[in-house]
């Protein structure tokens, strides 16, 4: 290990975090998560993406924590709201869900200078066939890439783990955007792709913290990004899905900082 501005290293150049920066995450991550399952009786037809988001920034505040995302690059709200075929970095507004619409809500805070980084997939009303399919899958793929790290692994494990279950189902992955490295900053290295071949990329050690957030479509993996200049949607408009989780790798394998406390991370769980 080779230290850095005071922060250790991996050998390739990750940070590297001790037991008591493990707590931290962990107390961030937690706070992430209730909010997620405080939103979910919220997730209705008739709803709009606006006021969830207005919930949600009442929730941050009520927790004496701070929301990442207000401020970041210009963007101004507390969360991402991802209507069906919204692959990412959907913008809360007037929308209005309807029945059988399927979303991605992502939310990160900050406590005590640690970020925790989450999303889930939400149904407003009935949940059609196709997407429960298509959340089953991407919801288990996450897990996939997260049985992946282990120390000694590398991050093309992780990516290759994702894909190779993602389209032995028939859906592709997303490749335009990826996860990342956090701790006491929201985006650090390395990009975590949930595409990739088995040992290539980074090598994986204990001590590293970042997201593993995959978005699987159930067409086509490419996107495009709209004039607002944040919306993410797949060019041939089939339908997305994505969680999130942010982890740190342990002596034999993963914290995950970011578990649902009411066991409400996968809709239909709740
Ligand atoms: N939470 C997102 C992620 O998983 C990033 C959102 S940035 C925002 O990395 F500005 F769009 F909110
Ligand atoms: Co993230
Ligand atoms: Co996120």
């Amino acid at each position: 290990m080779n230290l850095k501005n005071g922060q250790p290293k991996s050998k390739d150049g990750i940070d590297l975090y001790s037991a008591k920066d493990f707590e931290g995450m962990h107390a961030a991550g937690r706070v992430a998560a209730e909010i997620l399952d405080e939103i979910v009786t919220s997730v209705f037809p008739g709803q709009t993406t606006g006021k969830l988001d207005a919930i949600i920034e009442q929730l941050i505040e009520n927790k004496n924590v701070d929301s990442a995302t207000i401020g970041y690059r210009g963007y101004q709200h507390a969360s991402c709201i991802s209507v069906n075929h919204v692959v990412c970095h959907g913008i809360p507004g007037d929308k209005i869900l309807k029945d059988g619409d399927i979303l991605n809500i992502d939310v990160t805070v900050i406590k005590d200078g640690w970020y925790g980084d989450t999303s889930r997939m939400y149904v407003a009303g009935q949940l059609s066939r196709k997407a429960e399919r298509l959340i089953q899958v991407t919801h288990d793929a996450l897990f996939k890439g997260i049985d992946a790290v282990k120390p000694g692994k590398t991050f093309g494990d992780i990516g290759h783990a994702i894909q190779t279950y993602a389209e032995a189902n028939r859906m592709s992955v997303v490749r335009d955007f990826c996860g990342h490295g956090l701790g006491r900053v929201f985006h650090a290295p390395p990009n975590v792709l949930h595409y990739g071949r088995e040992g290539t990329g980074p090598l994986i050690e204990e001590g590293m913290f970042f997201t593993i957030e995959p978005m699987v479509n159930w067409g086509r993996p490419e996107t495009k990004v709209l004039s607002d200049e944040w919306t993410a949607v797949t060019r041939d408009k089939s339908l997305s899905a994505q969680f999130e989780h942010s982890i740190g790798v342990t002596k034999d394998g993963v914290e995950i900082f970011t578990l649902s406390p009411k066991n409400k991370f996968h809709p239909t769980y709740s």
